[in-house]
């Protein structure tokens, strides 16, 4: 896939520059304050607010945030400064997503995801220094495109780039990029159909021989 289309979409005609200061008293109040106010599904009310008010905070920390964007309880996204979240998109409840994750429209996010970001994988070819010390493997963003469907705890490895369309079975451990209407589930995550292909029974009507056009029927007088 070419780079260019690896740079995905989000809401990047929303992105405005924001005042530093403005920048780290967000910060403050989600990781003070917001994080811990409830779900957006308890109780209406307070739920409802809750959810607005992680979005103004989050709206100011992310880079560019869509309409109805959803930052659940418990989410970290470290910085947050590079995120780019589309239209009506969310973190889910206690998720783990790197500081510049792009994310499109409208998609869900199961509990407890993680998404594993660019700097997160320990180099290792040294075998005289200790791992701890050879800094990390770098790796492009993760990128999930519009209308992806991520399972509870699902992990996604870093780099890896979801087409849209695509679903995340719950746990599976995604280490390869997932093509568009993809069905992946399972360690390590196996596409296990499309959604955009014929199901079984479709599939097997498809390949039953046609009937020929001129065939007798069967009690034909004419026999
Ligand atoms: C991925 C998922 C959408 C697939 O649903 P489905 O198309 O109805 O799949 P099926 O139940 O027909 O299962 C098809 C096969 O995949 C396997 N499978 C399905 N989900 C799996 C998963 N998460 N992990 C491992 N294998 C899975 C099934 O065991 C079955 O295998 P088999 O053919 O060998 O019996 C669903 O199983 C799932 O994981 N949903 C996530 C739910 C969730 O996390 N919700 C959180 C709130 S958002």
């Amino acid at each position: 896939m070419p780079d260019e289309d690896r740079d995905m979409p989000a809401a990047r005609d929303n992105v405005t520059p924001r005042p530093r200061a403005a920048m780290i008293i967000c910060q403050a109040l989600y990781y003070l304050v917001g994080r811990y106010l409830p779900p957006s599904y308890a109780c209406s009310l307070l739920g409802r607010l809750s959810k607005q008010f992680r979005a103004l905070v989050c709206r100011q920390i992310f880079r560019s945030a869509g309409r109805n964007v959803n930052v659940e309880h418990g989410a970290y996204f470290g910085s947050g400064r590079l995120i780019e979240i589309g239209d009506n998109s969310g973190i889910g409840v206690d998720c783990h997503v790197p500081a510049d994750i792009r994310i499109g429209r409208d998609v869900m996010m199961g509990p407890e995801v993680l998404v594993i970001g660019r700097n997160q994988n320990h180099r290792f070819d040294d075998l005289d220094l200790p791992m701890r010390l050879q800094g990390y493997a770098d790796s492009p963003p993760v990128v999930i495109e519009d209308d992806v469907w991520l399972g509870a705890r699902a992990i996604v490895l870093p780099g890896i780039h979801i087409g849209r369309g695509s679903i995340i079975g719950a746990g599976a451990i995604v280490t390869r990029d997932v093509p568009p209407f993809a069905i992946c589930a399972g360690n390590p995550a196996r596409i296990i159909r499309f959604r955009n292909a014929p199901c079984e029974e479709e599939r097997q009507l498809d390949t039953l021989p046609p009937v020929p056009a001129c065939a007798a029927p069967v009690n034909s007088l004419e026999e």
